[in-house]
């Protein structure tokens, strides 16, 4: 019989898959040359379906674990590698990588007490932690704030949403062009109007056209919600916080911030005040596998007012019992939409103590300072024009003179190359590669090295 992670016998069974699983990783990223695997979609498929064989064969193979280890690690998009620069998707750190194969050996499941009684008290300690991070410590007067654990910043934006509906009903929502198409979603999904879309001009939300806009939609009091972006997919951009948490104070109008991006700035002094109006908000989406090393999931959405959370309340007779609860087991159940629910906070509680503010905050400082000298480079080459200097980590440009056609050509040909992984973005009406930094031990000489890649891929 197959043995078992957990139990006695647990971590003895596991110590030689964990060198099975280590070696597979070494071996399969031996055979990649770059941050991905080479020959495009149809060769990577091939080479796949030749390690995985039949799915669900009649009699079990005992090597499946280091094979399709090692294949997936052959065929995988290592953000870890310098030259993976396309999209919010970081390296994980290791000691949170180690801290999640702990959750799944452990396997608490965050629906009732009984399930995961020491892991349900670490992940009311570290949200509220976290809440606090977003809103400072509440003064006595208000309830303090909280923060729920999601699967990354598209549930958080439907909570949010949902949140704001269940407290005023008929809500209507107000975002600019630059907002997540998560939120979009979220109003389709919940039964919402279609958003309201103020424009953003220089990629921000403009104030001006939130104030026209507040004023024209003007409704019942609090019926309006209006999402602000900390870190824009695109571009890395901060929506202008303090003057739009000013207007819906003055509209009565609800505040969500969307900081999946932005929100890691938090832990770092030197970058930190890019956030002043975040603690403004309702609500606010922050997600750590984004510029917090997490492995994914790691989101998160912090409340202002714990109080906010109520609609979320929910009973299951065999999970929260009434007199279950009256005699003290905590009632996990109105803290998700999700019923069995992994412990996501314990490779996070792990990162935060393990780093502390001061060495997350310096990882965030090393990824917005590489972003700068990539940034300068760019200017100064006379084969490339920089969008503009970036405000996080994120670094827009393209070849001096390429039509959209060519831009996109050279992003492919890397990807299909497996020599680079750069994203791309539309705007001012033209087509731009992304490079979005998220490895804190990428260096000077890589960026160099990618920039001097995509002059070689570029026709003159
Ligand atoms: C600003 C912003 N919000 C929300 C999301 C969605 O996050 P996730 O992919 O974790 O659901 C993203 C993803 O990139 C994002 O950039």
């Amino acid at each position: 019989m197959s043995p078992l992670a957990s139990g006695p016998q647990g971590p003895t069974t596991l110590r030689p898959l964990l060198t099975t699983v280590l070696d597979a990783l070494t071996a399969g990223a031996a055979t990649r040359d770059g941050p991905l695997p080479a020959g495009g979609p149809t060769e990577v498929a091939a080479r796949l379906r030749e390690a995985l064989g039949d799915p669900l064969p009649d009699h079990g193979d005992e090597d499946a674990l280091r094979t399709l280890v090692q294949a997936l690690a052959a065929g995988a998009a290592d953000p870890a590698d310098p030259l993976c620069t396309a999209h919010l998707h970081c390296p994980p750190l290791a000691v949170a990588t180690a801290a999640d194969l702990a959750a799944s050996v452990l396997n608490p499941s965050l629906d009732s007490w009984d399930q995961a009684p020491a892991a349900s008290e670490l992940e009311a300690l570290v949200t509220r932690a976290l809440a606090a991070e977003v809103y400072g410590e509440t003064d006595q007067a208000r309830s303090a704030g909280d923060a729920l654990v999601t699967t990354g910043g598209t549930e958080s934006n439907q909570l949010a949403l949902l949140l704001a509906r269940e407290h005023h009903g008929h809500t209507q929502l107000v975002c600019a062009e630059n907002a997540h198409h998560s939120l979009r979603r979220a109003t389709w999904l919940l039964g919402l109007p279609e958003p309201v879309t103020v424009p953003a001009p220089a990629g921000t939300m403009d104030p001006a056209a939130l104030g026209e806009a507040l004023t024209a939609l003007q409704g019942p009091r609090g019926s309006l919600l209006v999402a602000a972006t900390a870190g824009t997919t695109d571009a890395g951009l901060i929506d202008p916080l303090p003057d739009i948490a000013a207007l819906c104070e003055a509209h009565g109008a609800r505040l969500h911030i969307d900081a999946a991006y932005g929100g890691g700035l938090l832990f770092s002094a030197r970058h930190r005040s890019k956030l002043d109006g975040l603690a403004r908000a309702h609500t606010v989406t922050l997600d750590l596998h984004k510029l917090g090393w997490q492995p994914i999931a790691a989101g998160l959405l912090a409340v202002r007012d714990r109080h906010d959370l109520a609609p979320l309340g929910h009973h299951a007779d065999y999970l929260n019992a009434d007199d279950d609860t009256e005699a003290g087991l905590p009632d996990l159940l109105g803290r998700s939409l999700r019923t069995t629910r992994r412990p996501d906070i314990l490779k996070i509680a792990v990162t935060l103590k393990t780093l502390g503010r001061t060495g997350l905050g310096a990882l965030v400082d090393r990824v917005c300072e590489r972003a700068a000298e990539f940034a300068e480079l760019i200017d100064r080459h006379p084969r490339f024009e920089l969008h503009d200097r970036p405000t996080i980590s994120t670094v827009l440009f393209r070849p001096t003179d390429a039509t959209d056609d060519t831009v996109a050509a050279v992003r492919r040909t890397l990807l299909t190359e497996g020599r680079a992984v750069l994203g791309r973005a539309r705007l001012d009406d033209r087509l731009w590669l992304k490079a979005t930094l998220l490895n804190p031990h990428t260096g000077a000489d890589d960026l160099a090295a990618l920039l001097k890649l995509v002059e070689g891929h570029t026709p003159r």
